[in-house]
């Protein structure tokens, strides 16, 4: 089905002028991006988005590192979106992360691991909603 799912290019490759070679990653694999900012999120920002984890260990460095720099927040469009850019993003921690991955080719760590992308329709629309409304 035609979907749209939330997509954050995180500092950590922001920093490393990458933004256009990770938007290439979307496009060429058929999701158009169909909203588009770059943001300095504040902690509340971030603590917001971020407020499933709230209770996890790794939260405050997870809220430090994405308050840090600034990001790319978009919203990307196409056939299967969430799944496909989960697969185009590879695992979460860059080291478990396949071949000709966006986090294999971009990311250094668990936490500046390049990019964000939701998890489920419901997160999508959730994440979509928090930076863009309705
Ligand atoms: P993200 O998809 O943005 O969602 C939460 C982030 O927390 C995750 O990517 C990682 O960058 C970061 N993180 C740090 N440690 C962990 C961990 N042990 N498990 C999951 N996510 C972690």
């Amino acid at each position: 089905a035609l979907e749209r799912t939330f997509s954050i290019i995180k500092p950590d490759a922001v920093a490393k002028n990458v933004i256009g070679k990770i938007a290439s990653r979307f496009e060429s694999n058929g999701l158009k991006i169909v909203e588009m900012q770059m943001k300095h999120l504040t902690q509340e920002d971030a603590e917001g988005f971020y407020a499933e984890h709230k209770e996890r260990p790794f939260f405050g460095d997870l809220v430090a590192f994405m308050t840090s720099g600034p990001v790319i927040v978009q919203v990307l469009e196409g056939e299967n979106a969430i799944a496909l850019n989960r697969e185009l993003m590879g695992a979460t921690n860059p080291q478990e992360a396949a071949e000709g991955t966006i986090r294999r080719d971009f990311a250094q760590s668990i936490d500046a691991n390049a990019v964000h992308g939701s998890d489920s329709p419901a997160s999508a629309e959730r994440e979509i909603a928090y930076f863009f409304g309705k």
